[in-house]
């Protein structure tokens, strides 16, 4: 069985994660450390945030060189002993490739900004002359995903007019030009760099927006934001100008060949419903993709089922593996998310942190902590965001001079970004940085002053803790293997709850409900998210692995 098949891998969102020499920003040296604590926690690979030289203006995602590692976070020495840390450890390693854009300060782009109009250097991007008198508006009516218009006016360059560069995310990540050759063979060289180097697999940033339609139309009236957002049903991803535009498969057909040849494996950053997505796992494109339908799903039964039947479905198709999301560095923490009154919107998606809403931590964490056991006792991928194996709650009281996301600015502050996701983690000790940096270094986003309950250490052993409750279900994935590989099948429950076997009577069973439910006759409770007493129910707010009598024949779940 290939690896990536039912790998549990755990996202290292580089800067957050643990700072070795005590600047401020996570590392290399930091991740070496913490490799044991990975490894103990029973994942299976880790995924790292890019780790490029970059001037951080969108947390790395603005890559100014793809064959080197940025200074704050090591050196290339540093990463090639942290594949063979891992590797010795039994853990593989994937990291993060960003094609739709580079930073402003890539070579390519300097050169693109002093060549001139029509040079072969602007043409690795997308440059246009504006519209209206004097080139003064933009090319076309693309808005940012950060905010704001999806062009900037490139500086001065003596010619008239002033040409517009195309940026779908901040004005300092222009966009290539993956119509050019070039473009494309520079990243095909740059994954072989490091697949000699020895990486196992690349996450891919914004697999879905490469390809740009031809002629660059204006998107409809009703704009990509709001017709997903409002209307999904409306939305048409076969006839969008930048996302999902036919010639993508052609490309990642040929990154497939080069990965097969060093048996490594791609995972595609695509925000698209599930059939579409599918379209991208047939057996000779990208070998998985996230299940973002799955982690934008509202606390809600129907909500879940439906997601993961439209998952299965299309994954099965075309016999690739699904994968389980729940959080990562773009979305706001499960804790938040889950513990908002009524049902989270479906579009409560990556590009829409917007408002801060009232959330109860309480039932937010039963709720994450059950979605823990949903989500890992599902067949196929699971990935982990760092963080969310100890229950973090997003942090919602950051200062605005503390925030660092594009989008806040970009937004006028109307959107307060990402930042609340992405505050470093809590190791150890009694107060900041809790062992993320040396004591008295300083974090690049500040965390709370009360997370001391919430460090490794002190959920470390703890009976309950969320930490012991993600090693006790990832123990078990492990020891089972049908339980990541085997067979699926919903199992009768009531309304508002969930209940499927994976195979030698292994049953998981969430209750989404207001009220207390009793588990099924006969169940045995491996692992549950809140107490079960003798009297096997099932509290609302939480799950439960089991074992049910009769090794995989139906359930009984009495009504
Ligand atoms: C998706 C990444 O996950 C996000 O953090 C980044 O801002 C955008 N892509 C742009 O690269």
């Amino acid at each position: 069985m290939d690896w990536w098949r039912t790998a549990v891998v755990y996202q290292v969102y580089i800067r957050s994660f643990a700072d070795a020499n005590g600047d401020g920003d996570g590392d290399i040296a930091g991740i070496r450390s913490r490799l044991p604590y990975l490894r103990d926690l029973g994942v299976d690979a880790i995924w790292i945030t890019p780790w490029y030289p970059s001037p951080m203006a969108d947390g790395g995602y603005d890559v100014a060189d793809y064959r080197a590692i940025d200074p704050r976070f090591g050196r290339l020495e540093d990463a090639r002993g942290l594949l063979a840390d891992a590797h010795a450890l039994g853990l593989k390693v994937m990291i993060d490739i960003v094609p739709n854009h580079t930073s402003s300060e890539h070579r390519w782009f300097r050169e693109a900004l002093a060549a001139s109009h029509g040079s072969a250097s602007r043409a690795r991007y997308h440059f246009r002359d504006g519209r209206g008198p004097g080139s003064a508006e933009p090319p076309n009516n693309w808005r940012s995903v950060f905010g704001g218009p999806a062009w900037t006016e490139a500086p001065e360059d003596g010619a008239s007019p002033r040409q517009w560069y195309l940026h779908l995310f901040d004005e300092t990540q222009p966009d290539l030009n993956w119509d050019n050759p070039e473009v494309r063979a520079e990243f095909e060289s740059i994954l072989e760099f490091w697949l000699d180097i020895g990486v196992d697999g690349f996450r891919i940033d914004v697999a879905s927006f490469l390809l740009k339609a031809p002629g660059l139309p204006d998107l409809p009236e009703r704009s990509e934001a709001i017709s997903r957002a409002e209307d999904p049903a409306s939305w048409d991803p076969a006839a969008h100008p930048y996302e999902n535009v036919g010639g993508l498969h052609e490309i990642y057909r040929r990154w497939h060949a080069i990965a097969q040849r060093h048996g490594a494996v791609f995972c595609g950053e695509v925000h698209l419903p599930p059939a579409f997505t599918a379209r991208y796992l047939r057996s000779d494109e990208l070998h998985t993709a996230f299940n973002f339908d799955f982690a934008l799903r509202p606390w809600d039964a129907g909500a879940f089922r439906q997601s993961i039947d439209a998952t299965l479905a299309s994954c099965s198709a075309v016999g690739a593996p699904p994968t389980w999301v729940l959080g990562n560095h773009d979305l706001p923490r499960p804790v938040y998310r889950y513990g908002r009154p009524g049902a989270v919107p479906a579009n409560d998606g990556w590009n829409a942190w917007g408002r801060i809403e009232p959330s109860d931590r309480g039932r937010g964490l039963a709720r994450a902590r059950a979605a823990a056991l949903l989500y890992l006792a599902l067949p196929g991928s699971a990935y982990i965001y760092q963080g969310d194996e100890l229950g973090l709650p997003e942090v919602l009281d950051l200062p605005d001079e503390a925030r660092r996301d594009p989008t806040f600015r970009r937004s006028g502050g109307s959107d307060v970004g990402r930042d609340g996701t992405r505050i470093p983690m809590p190791w150890s000790g009694d107060q900041p940085p809790f062992g993320f940096g040396p004591p008295g270094s300083r974090p690049w986003l500040p965390q709370p002053a009360d997370w001391r309950e919430l460090s490794v250490e002190a959920e470390a052993g703890r009976p309950g803790s969320t930490l012991e409750l993600y090693r006790a279900a990832l123990r078990i994935r492990r020891d089972d293997p049908g339980l990541a590989a085997g067979s699926f099948r919903w199992l009768a429950s009531p309304a508002s709850t969930l209940l499927f076997g994976r195979g030698g009577g292994f049953a998981c069973a969430v209750n989404l409900s207001t009220e207390p439910m009793p588990l099924p006759s006969g169940a045995r409770v491996i692992l549950a998210s809140a107490r079960v007493g003798s009297d096997h129910i099932l509290a609302p707010d939480s799950a439960a692995w089991l074992v049910l009598d009769g090794a995989g024949t139906e359930a009984t779940w009495p009504s």
